[in-house]
């Protein structure tokens, strides 16, 4: 067994129970709705109900691979947010009585912005290089919730991605040469005492830029793929535009045009989830490969450029080759049901739950139900949230 035969065996995603349209959110902020349609590229955003977190996101995600492939050879979870909901504990432990996890299991909570799932992937990949008869399951989930009024309003979202690593996997092995870059940049941010990121979105953008080309370069150095070997690109997607960004950029510093033709083919697919779910944070670039796979059926054996960047930051670039047969296993009619089943909000809505927060004092609160899933978080009591299984 080698590290080239690891990689993505099983992927899900979910998303919220609510969505708010860009064009109702436009007309309420008095802007013109083609800087959201066309300047950001999105149409739409998940919006979390009052009894929706990562936790019930995360499970959401998970279950349907724990269905299909059982948990007899998992032996590690890793879950990475940046919405964690405790200092302390790993999200990943409340999903134990969701899923029906081993008890025989690691779980940890991974955190670096958008970027940790990247990293979980790498570490489950070294674990299974270890001892390949072991399954990874990676967890990214995330809200990407920013003040009213901000310019960053219209990038917000929410999302979880569940990854099964496996040796030879069904969908996509996972190249072991990998390119690397991190500095230490005030992009984004969110202290300790905050509910939402402090954020300076022209430095964002440009950090992910050079984070972008840099982590190429260092990919490039450790004899990575050339550009032109790539079939299609994911980027992360904070919003849909900022792939087209990056991946302009990136040729751009290799001496490379490309044709609008050419770059809608490399990565237009990959951003039809991203365009109305939003900004999921470190679920997003795994969001751009579901929705690349569910999408296109000629990627067998072709090599897909994967762009990972958390601010702070780190970014990470890898390639993912598609396995012949992968389309057996991938579920687009589930996720497609999962984006059209989202009940729009009116901007009052979206507001009203924009401002609710779960409570902070030791008393019992029992949440609103406004779910339909088969996870919610039923009541927070004495600072601990209860779950509840449909
Ligand atoms: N029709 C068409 N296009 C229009 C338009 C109109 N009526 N009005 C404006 N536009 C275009 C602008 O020309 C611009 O296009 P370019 O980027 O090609 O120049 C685009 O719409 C956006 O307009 P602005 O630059 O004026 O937008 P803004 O400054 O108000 O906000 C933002 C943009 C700074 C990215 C803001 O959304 C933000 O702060 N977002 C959160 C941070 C973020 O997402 N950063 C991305 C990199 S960091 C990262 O990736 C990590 C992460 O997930 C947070």
């Amino acid at each position: 067994m080698t590290n080239q035969h690891i990689g993505i065996g099983d992927l899900s995603i979910a998303t919220t129970h609510y969505m708010i349209e860009h064009s109702t959110l436009a007309g309420h902020q008095g802007v013109d709705v083609g800087k959201y349609h066309h300047g950001l590229g999105q149409e739409a955003m998940s919006v979390p109900a009052s009894d929706e977190d990562i936790v019930t996101l995360a499970a959401t995600a998970a279950a349907p691979l724990l269905e299909r492939h059982g948990t007899s050879t998992l032996r590690t979870v890793l879950l990475a947010t940046e919405t964690g909901v405790d200092q302390s504990k790993a999200a990943g432990l409340y999903l134990h009585p969701l899923l029906g996890l081993p008890h025989t299991t690691r779980i940890v909570e991974l955190k670096q912005a958008c970027y940790a799932a990247t990293a979980g992937l790498q570490f489950a990949a070294g674990l299974i290089a270890r001892d390949p008869t072991q399954q990874v399951l990676v967890i990214a989930t995330d809200i990407a919730r920013y003040d009213l009024g901000t310019p960053a309003e219209a990038t917000q979202g929410a999302a979880a991605a569940a990854i099964l690593v496996t040796a030879d996997p069904g969908i996509a092995v996972l190249e072991p040469v990998t390119g690397v870059h991190s500095s230490h940049v005030m992009d984004f941010w969110r202290p300790n005492h905050r509910t939402t990121p402090v954020v300076d979105g022209k430095l964002s953008v440009t950090s992910y830029l050079d984070a972008a080309e840099r982590a190429y370069a260092d990919y490039l150095r450790r004899g990575g793929r050339d550009l032109d070997e790539f079939t299609a690109f994911c980027y992360h997607q904070p919003f849909t535009e900022m792939a087209y960004k990056a991946h302009r950029h990136l040729l751009g510093a290799h001496g490379r045009t490309t044709s609008q033709q050419e770059t809608d083919s490399a990565l237009t697919t990959s951003t039809h989830y991203n365009r109305t779910i939003g900004n999921s944070y470190t679920a997003s670039l795994y969001l751009a490969l579901a929705s690349l796979l569910d999408h296109r059926c000629d990627l067998a054996d072709q090599h897909v450029g994967m762009l990972s960047y958390g601010s702070g930051c780190v970014a990470e670039f890898f390639c993912a080759t598609v396995v012949p047969g992968y389309r057996d296993l991938l579920r687009a009619d589930a996720h497609d049901r999962a984006i059209t089943a989202r009940k729009p909000l009116s901007y009052e809505e979206y507001r009203a739950l924009h401002e609710f927060h779960i409570p902070t004092d030791a008393g019992q609160h029992t949440m609103p139900e406004q779910t339909s899933g088969p996870f919610r978080l039923a009541a927070v009591d004495g600072h601990e949230r209860i779950y509840e299984t449909r």
